[in-house]
């Protein structure tokens, strides 16, 4: 038999997403391949060349940054773009126009306008460019598309969807972390959900989303809640550590918000308390969570109109851990996530409106034990090879630059709606954002 191609990879943006991604292809030698990779801080991209076969690693070229590396003409396939939300749009439209098919974190761009740009761009040059919706790849999220789309509970008339970003993730990412601020970063509702607008929108047969309201605010992690002044930096109070539940300095002391902090500090498992506790004293990460430079809103309700006349809702909060939804047809209804998990009688049921019982529905174990995201990261690694060489064409792809559009849509478009208090026409909000008479 002749030896199947190995798909060549550059990282570029070596931080956590992209050496997840390219530790996973690793496992898969025999497919893909590790060219070169792109960042500023050198151990990150020694740790990606270091993920490749020992016989490798010397032929495969390191960057000081995504520039260098794109001056180069192509040097892989697939450029994985892992760089900030603020520097996606760049080094994508550049890797393009070199000839670079695309696995391109999201959000696609950090404006919608640069966003429907590339998605363009991608259609002029037919590129293929996959958005790392990892939702998408995962055994849950498979199996409820299934159900829904084998018609078990009719059609689909409405949808509760809730997002709980968890306590103290919502503090280390959207408070301390790269996404506290939605002008360096992007809004809550494109950073962290856009991944369930996609979700929404794939499940849901892809009926487009026509109109949408929203509210939300930042009610607790302000300065507001502050009864009385205290330190800047959690590495000053005198009080015992993790008294109040967000002290930083649990970062030292707590295994899971130790696993937090490895996503920022490269150091974070082999470094002592006192180490971490000397880092957390510069760090963003060391800030009194009520007294950062945030403006995300801590919890935001939209409610959305679809094609065909199916309406859902979406709760984004900090204050509940996991996703969870129910979905309403005409034969049946689903309930399903995180929350039925815990409470039962399973992860996901289906009951019929007549007759016949709850059906508790089994999720297969994923090959391996991989639980990032679900089992979404190994999936979508796994999906990449055929996305990138096989599939016929960018519309067969599991997830699309094009499709991930309209979830960017949505996102902002639910982000307009909040800040003005108006139900927002989907379409026309897209058309005068490319008028450029919107400014997302
Ligand atoms: N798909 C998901 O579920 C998911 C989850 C988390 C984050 N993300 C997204 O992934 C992206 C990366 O997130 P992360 O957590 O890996 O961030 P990170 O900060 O760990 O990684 C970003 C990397 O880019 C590097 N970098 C900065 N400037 C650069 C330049 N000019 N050239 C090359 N590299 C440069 C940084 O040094 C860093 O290593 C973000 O856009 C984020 O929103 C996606």
């Amino acid at each position: 038999m002749p030896e199947q191609k190995r798909l060549s990879l550059a990282g570029i943006g070596c931080g956590s997403r992209t050496r997840t991604y390219m530790k996973l292809a690793m496992e898969q030698k025999d497919r893909y391949r590790i060219a070169a990779a792109a960042d500023p801080v050198k151990q990150r991209t020694e740790a990606v060349r270091d993920f490749a076969p020992e016989e490798e690693r010397d032929s495969i070229r390191l960057f000081k940054d995504a520039a260098s590396l794109l001056e180069e003409p192509r040097l892989a396939d697939v450029a994985i773009i892992g760089t900030q939300d603020d520097y996606h749009y760049a080094p994508c439209k550049k890797a393009m126009e070199l000839g670079y098919h695309v696995l391109l974190e999201k959000p696609i761009a950090k404006t919608l306008k640069e966003a429907l740009e590339l998605r363009d761009l991608a259609r002029q040059l037919k590129r293929r460019v996959a958005v790392c919706h990892v939702l998408r790849y995962t055994q849950f999220y498979r199996t409820l598309k299934k159900i829904i789309a084998s018609g078990e509970i009719g059609d689909v008339i409405t949808f509760n969807a809730n997002e709980g970003v968890g306590a103290w993730h919502f503090a280390h990412s959207f408070v301390r972390g790269h996404w506290g601020n939605s002008k360096t970063s992007t809004p809550m509702i494109v950073a962290k959900c856009c991944h369930d607008m996609d979700i929404l929108y794939w499940l849901m047969g892809r009926r487009k989303c026509l109109s949408v309201a929203s509210f939300g605010e930042l009610t607790f992690f302000t300065k507001k809640t502050l009864s009385s002044p205290r330190p800047e930096r959690c590495t000053d109070w005198t009080t015992p550590v993790g008294e109040d539940p967000w002290d930083a300095r649990k970062y030292a002391t707590d295994d899971e918000c130790k696993r937090w902090l490895g996503m920022v500090y490269d150091r974070a498992q082999e470094a002592t308390a006192e180490e971490i506790c000397e880092w957390l004293e510069t760090s963003p990460w060391g800030r009194d969570y009520l007294q950062c430079d945030n403006d995300q809103p801590d919890h935001q309700v939209s409610i959305m109109r679809f094609e065909g006349g199916l309406t859902g809702t979406f709760t984004m909060t900090a204050f509940e851990q996991g996703r969870h939804i129910e979905v309403y047809g005409t034969k049946g209804k689903i309930r399903a996530g995180a929350f039925y998990k815990e409470n039962g009688p399973g992860e996901i049921t289906v009951t019929p409106h007549f007759g016949g019982k709850t059906r508790v529905v089994e999720l297969e174990e994923l090959a391996g034990g991989y639980q990032g995201h679900g089992g979404g990261d190994w999936g979508l690694v796994e999906a990449l090879y055929d996305d990138m060489l096989t599939v016929p064409s960018p519309a067969d792809m599991t997830t699309s630059i094009e499709e991930s559009a309209h979830s960017h849509v949505m996102a902002f478009a639910t982000e307009h709606a909040r800040l003005t208090g108006q139900v927002v026409d989907v379409a026309e909000f897209e058309r005068r954002v490319m008028r450029g008479e919107l400014d997302y």
